[in-house]
């Protein structure tokens, strides 16, 4: 089987983490490597990854996450942030973003003006700063998910949390980045459920 489509059949949202088993060390800094090689619009990375160990800190973040026991059962919870301030079209960050690419400046200049132009009038008027940059969050998530898969490392992806607690529990400077979405990894303590997923011919059309 394909390796990438073998991972991700393994994959499952596992809903039952043995507390007993770790993340070795190797295989977490593996892990967030394929979230900082993930792409982002535009290439801004305006993400921030809160890896979270500690036994105490699950502990107190487990209520704000609709104590869902994958929190504290899981060994490690990647809390993955948004930077909504980071893409101001004007900001420092973003115009160092496009300086990095070494271009001339006036091709810079340019790119700036493209992206600027691109989020007044495409993206801001559907979306806030916070949506866009989850939306690139959710794509290191799913990188993340895939490559602990490859290495039989489960994971369930967490959405079912409450933003303002999660951040107070974390104590995040809400200035600087805002929580998008979680994800818990470890060891499944039970066997992976049957998949439930809708025909492929409904979801995908050909033209
Ligand atoms: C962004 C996102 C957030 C999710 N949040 C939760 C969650 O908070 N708790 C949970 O048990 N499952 C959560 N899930 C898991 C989904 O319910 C699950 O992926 C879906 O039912 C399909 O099952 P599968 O992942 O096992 O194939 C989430 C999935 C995604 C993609």
């Amino acid at each position: 089987m394909n390796p990438v489509i073998k991972a991700l059949t393994f994959r499952h949202a596992c809903k039952s983490f043995d507390p007993r088993k770790k993340i070795s060390k190797a295989h977490l800094d593996m892990i967030l490597t394929a979230a900082h090689l993930s792409p982002s619009s535009f290439g801004m990375e305006a993400w921030k990854f809160i890896v979270i160990g500690s036994d105490d800190v699950k502990k107190a973040l487990r209520p704000a996450c609709w104590n869902q026991p994958q929190i504290t059962e899981a060994g490690h919870v990647i809390v993955i942030c948004a930077r909504p301030r980071a893409i101001d079209p004007l900001g420092k960050y973003a115009g160092k973003n496009f300086e990095r690419r070494g271009l001339s400046e006036d091709a810079t200049k340019t790119y700036i003006e493209k992206y600027k132009n691109h989020m007044e009038t495409e993206v801001f008027p559907r979306m806030s700063a916070y949506a866009w940059c989850s939306k690139q969050c959710y794509i290191a998530l799913a990188n993340i998910m895939t490559a602990a898969a490859s290495e039989e490392i489960d994971s369930c992806p967490i959405e079912g949390f409450e933003k303002d607690w999660v951040e107070k529990v974390l104590n995040i400077d809400t200035k600087e980045c805002e929580v998008a979405v979680l994800v818990a990894l470890g060891y499944r303590m039970k066997e992976q459920p049957p998949r439930r997923r809708h025909p492929m011919e409904q979801m995908i059309e050909y033209r």
